[in-house]
């Protein structure tokens, strides 16, 4: 296979990438390098990748028609896409909601263009997210549910990418795949997300905000299960001209509070919280069924959330500290005692 894989020095990209390579597959990769958090953690990513065989990357901007040309017409033989690059996060897209219409909409609609002009192409699978649950209350989440109820800016457009794919799969017959992730976490993580925050937080030794209820809960999803779910989908085609979409998550919902308890038994330090009431923008708990995936290509997914933890800090412990010398806060003398 040789793949355009966008996101490619994203968190979720940067590891989908390292799992091809090790199969013998070719990896375009393509980025924006954006500054939504530290550029120096995506630079680092791709440091790993560089040296191996069969990756070459090129920085551009998906929402570019020209960027978006220049790398096809390089790579006219592309027959896989993996479309992972986004303007991520829930929360941020309350204060900028405009970069998701650029990133999410925009380059997707421009990434679909490009593609639908590769003759060799033979399969698109994309991210998309839990959030477009949004305000559903049924558990789990089945890929069956209504998604009408988007609770962020940010699940509207992983909802209009659903919907776009299936208008350009019926268009112009490109076979789609939509994943729904289920809060990724591990090593080589995003900076911006809960986990890495709290650790931060409680080696530095300053309070963590944590929502206050007993119910809040995430479906928490360790990358390595992510990356196999993302490699088992792309291996599985639909037919020509079907979207589809299946949920990539544990089926394993944790309260958020357990999650601390972890890490600061990893950190050997003890954290400091401050209860807050839970912005509207992030709904109470996710919980993902996986039985559609695990039918059509038998994924399951194997980390449970104490190893993926361990492996978290273990990374976190070795890298960190270089974040540190770039002026991060953290350091490792349980400043809270
Ligand atoms: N990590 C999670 O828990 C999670 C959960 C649900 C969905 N997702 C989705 O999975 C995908 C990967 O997420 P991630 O956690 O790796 O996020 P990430 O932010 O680490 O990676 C996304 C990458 O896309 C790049 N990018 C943004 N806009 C771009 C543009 N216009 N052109 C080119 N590149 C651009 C960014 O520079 C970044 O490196 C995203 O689509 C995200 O919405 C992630």
């Amino acid at each position: 296979m040789k793949i355009f894989l966008t996101g490619a020095a994203g968190f979720v990209g940067y590891h989908v990438a390292e799992r091809l390579l090790s199969q013998g597959h070719e990896v375009v990769g393509f980025d924006s390098l954006n500054d939504y958090y530290s550029v120096q953690l995506k630079k680092d990513r791709l440091g790993q990748l560089a040296p191996k065989p069969g990756f070459t990357f090129r920085q551009g901007d998906l929402s570019i028609r020209d960027d978006v040309d220049a790398i096809m017409a390089e790579h006219p033989d592309i027959t896989h896409i993996v479309h992972l690059a986004a303007q991520a996060g829930v929360r941020y897209s309350l204060a900028d909601p405009c970069a998701y219409i650029t990133a999410n909409m925009m380059g997707h609609v421009v990434l679909l263009e490009a593609a639908r002009h590769l003759t060799g192409l033979r399969h698109i699978v994309y991210a998309s997210s839990s959030s477009v649950y949004g305000l559903n209350e049924t558990m789990p989440f089945r890929e069956t549910d209504a998604v009408d109820r988007p609770g962020s800016f940010y699940a509207v457009t992983k909802r209009a990418g659903e919907l776009t794919a299936h208008a350009y799969a019926h268009l112009y017959g490109l076979r789609q795949t939509g994943l729904r992730f289920f809060t990724a976490y591990g090593p080589w993580g995003r900076p911006d997300m809960a986990y890495y925050k709290f650790a931060r937080a409680i080696t530095a030794g300053k309070p963590l905000t944590l929502y206050a209820g007993e119910g809040l809960a995430r479906d928490f999803t360790y990358i390595d299960d992510i990356v196999s779910g993302v490699v088992a989908a792309l291996a599985h085609e639909p037919e020509k001209g079907v979207s589809r979409v299946f949920n990539l998550g544990s089926d394993s919902p944790t309260p958020v509070s357990r999650l601390v308890a972890l890490l600061e038994s990893e950190l050997g330090c003890k954290a400091v919280i401050e209860a807050k009431r839970r912005p509207l923008s992030d709904v109470e708990a996710t919980w993902s069924s996986h039985e559609e995936i695990t039918a059509l290509t038998g994924w399951r997914p194997v980390v449970s959330l104490e190893e993926g933890v361990r492996r978290f800090v273990e990374w976190f412990r070795a890298y960190e500290p270089q974040e540190a010398d770039a002026g991060s806060v953290t350091d490792f003398d349980c400043a809270a005692g």
